[in-house]
């Protein structure tokens, strides 16, 4: 049967463009746009911040120990026009695109209990539908019956330029090399962690941006979701 609201899961490596994808597609269908990673990445803030966890060592079990205490929440900001991530009721959204983070999010990713918290928080955020959502696993494991499951990939170096002028444009002074270091580092621990790897789904499509264009990008994801709502 026909849906008026499908399930949109799109994954795929660090800095590929799934959010600029998941944003257009959420704004031109009217839909609700969850960034699965800014909710890891508030988790990893908190752990930095309370010595839980570092580019060297994670505190495990301490860290389990306190995830009952750690609020996660996404707000949508009318004044900025976007979703806004809160930790513990403070607004933590310039700090958790920080490099210091990015170095630290994938070894606190992989902590299984970590994922089951998130994992539940996220499948509420999606129950009505009508929600595209980024990330690693959410085709494999947050909404393993989406709809329309998109993988997205790109060449590491596009990625890496696309990622540090986007540092920069926020004030951010990293190397390019660094960038694109954290990239690869990323990848290679979110590919191969025990715990919802980021693999793709049998049923995704694949969606690889190296030289298109956003528009282009948005039309042809546009495509697929007309292709399921028929
Ligand atoms: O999408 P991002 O680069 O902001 O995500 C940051 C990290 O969070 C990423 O390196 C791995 C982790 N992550 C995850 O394990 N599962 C998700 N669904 C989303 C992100």
């Amino acid at each position: 049967m026909a849906k008026d609201k499908i399930t949109i899961a799109i994954d795929g490596y660090s800095s590929c463009g799934k959010s600029t994808l998941a944003k257009q597609l959420a704004s031109k269908l009217n839909y609700t746009y969850v960034d699965s990673g800014a909710m890891y990445r508030a988790i990893t803030l908190f752990a930095i911040h309370y010595g839980l966890a570092s580019k060297e060592t994670v505190l495990v079990g301490e860290l389990i120990s306190v995830l009952d205490s750690i609020d996660v929440t996404l707000k949508y900001d009318s004044e900025a026009e976007k979703v806004t991530t809160y930790l513990n009721g403070e607004n933590v959204e310039e700090e958790i695109r920080s490099m210091q983070v990015s170095e630290v999010v994938s070894f606190v990713s992989v902590i299984k209990e970590v994922r089951a918290k998130l994992r539940s928080l996220q499948q509420k955020l999606g129950e009505q539908g009508g929600v595209v959502m980024d990330g690693r696993d959410i085709g494999t494991a947050v909404f393993p019956d989406a709809e329309l499951k998109i993988f997205m990939t790109a060449s590491p170096d596009v990625r890496a330029q696309r990622r540090f002028d986007e540092l920069k444009k926020n004030g951010k002074s990293v190397s390019l090399e660094d960038v694109r270091n954290n990239l690869i580092s990323r990848d290679k621990e979110d590919t191969s962690r025990k715990e919802n790897p980021l693999i793709q789904a049998e049923d995704a499509v694949v969606l690889d941006n190296t030289n298109l264009t956003p528009s282009q990008q948005i039309e042809l994801a546009l495509l697929w979701v007309k292709s399921k709502l028929v």
